[in-house]
């Protein structure tokens, strides 16, 4: 039987419809006659009587204030883990280890943790040298890399929100500036972010700024350690986004920022109007988000599109693309009988003539062009 005096820290074992939960952490307040109070980490009281003090466990040291490394806690399972990480995001300490394994709880603010100094505290030290930090992850690659001449890898995980996109980015910048002399090379990696968030992240009920595909960075370094080099895969792009939206979401940010931030005499020539006009971005009920300027998105992916050199050209014919994407959503389609079968026409409409003209696949002249696809073809799946 556990002795308790009043501010030992224990672990509660409480249950909820009969089930027992994952303990929690608890302070004791009161030891009255066999009778404890105690309160919880959540801030809630509880009274236990000698009988149901066997759902209480003394708490080891190491958990009490909380540890650096998780390897150092003694009790080492979800409880002790999930505490652990509590106590220290309550201190605003967001980076805990595991071993060589990095822990971030998302703090969903600006901490003052990612200036140039920090990334001088961190260049060239070793792992527990310093705090539990990002930086110290993407340095021990680095200096790994140079002094074995080995390739490192550097697996990034996590649940939508969770911060998976900040830290490579976090990464990356901490990269760029150890590895030495800022060059074109170095401005073009760092620059394809906002390119590949523009067309691959979107606004979800999880995270505003959503990457809905899987991306495989690999950057290249001289023997002398500068970057000379990347390569980016994507993977499983959410494709079904741009034609349909879950409540409360957007589809991919372009589209939102091109319309707020292309001129009005790019706009007239693409017939394009104000997001609310076109259904692919108006499934979700949500145009805008809140804290994302889309007007200045815009340009900062155009700027992004000249580091990467893409010509005036290029980004014409990709805006010529998103424009005929969108009059392609508003498209009506009817039932239609053809030939005894049953088949669809596109209902009369100038965005067919729009969307055909931009991209160039065929010149309309009959306002009441349909295309008819008989349901005995299009039942075999090899319509195109
Ligand atoms: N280290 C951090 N400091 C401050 N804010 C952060 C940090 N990490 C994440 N955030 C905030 O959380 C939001 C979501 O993070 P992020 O987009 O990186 O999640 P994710 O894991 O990539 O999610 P998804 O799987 O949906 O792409 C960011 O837009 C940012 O506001
Ligand atoms: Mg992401």
């Amino acid at each position: 039987m556990v002795i308790l005096q009043q501010g030992d820290h224990v672990w509660l074992d409480l249950q909820t419809n009969g089930e027992f939960d994952v303990p929690v952490g608890a302070v004791v307040k009161l030891c009255d006659s066999g009778h404890i109070q105690v309160l919880d980490d959540e801030g809630n009281e509880h009274w236990l009587s000698p009988q149901r003090a066997i759902n209480i466990r003394a708490m080891h040291p190491t958990s009490v204030h909380g540890v650096e490394d998780m390897i150092r806690l003694d009790d080492l399972n979800e409880a002790g883990i999930l505490r652990n990480l509590l106590i220290r995001y309550r201190d605003h300490i967001i980076y805990t280890y595991t071993g060589s394994i990095l822990v971030a709880v998302n703090p969903y603010r600006l901490l003052p943790i990612y200036t140039a100094d920090q990334i001088r505290l961190y260049t060239n030290k070793r792992i527990g040298e310093m705090p539990p930090h990002i930086f110290a992850i993407a340095d021990n690659c680095y200096f790994s890399m140079r002094r074995s001449g080995k390739e490192q890898c550097c697996v990034i995980s996590g649940e939508s929100g969770a911060g998976k996109t900040e830290s490579t980015k976090l990464i990356l910048q901490f990269l760029a500036s150890i590895s030495g002399q800022h060059s074109w090379i170095e401005q073009q990696v760092l620059e394809a972010n906002p390119i590949l968030e523009a067309f691959g992240n979107a606004k979800t009920i999880r995270n505003d700024n959503s990457s809905r595909f899987g991306k495989y960075i690999e950057i290249h370094f001289n023997n002398r350690g500068a970057i000379e080099g990347a390569k980016i895969e994507q993977y499983l792009l959410e494709k079904s986004r741009v034609c349909r939206q879950a409540q409360d979401e957007r589809n991919y940010h372009i589209f939102y920022c091109m319309l707020q931030g292309m001129a009005l005499e790019e706009k007239k020539k693409l017939y394009l109007g104000m997001a609310e006009d076109y259904t692919y971005l108006t499934m979700g009920n949500c145009v805008v988000c809140d804290g994302r300027d889309d007007l200045k998105e815009y340009s900062n992916i155009l700027s992004a599109m000249k580091v990467l050199m893409f010509t005036d050209a290029d980004n014409w014919e990709i805006s010529k693309l998103l424009a005929a994407i969108l009059h392609m959503g508003n498209l009506r389609f009817e039932a239609r009988t053809y030939d005894n079968l049953d088949a669809c026409g596109v209902v009369c409409s100038p965005d067919l003539a729009t969307a055909s003209a931009l991209l160039e696949v065929f010149k309309v002249r009959d306002p009441w062009l349909q295309i008819l696809q008989h349901s005995s073809i299009s039942n075999q799946s090899n319509v195109r």
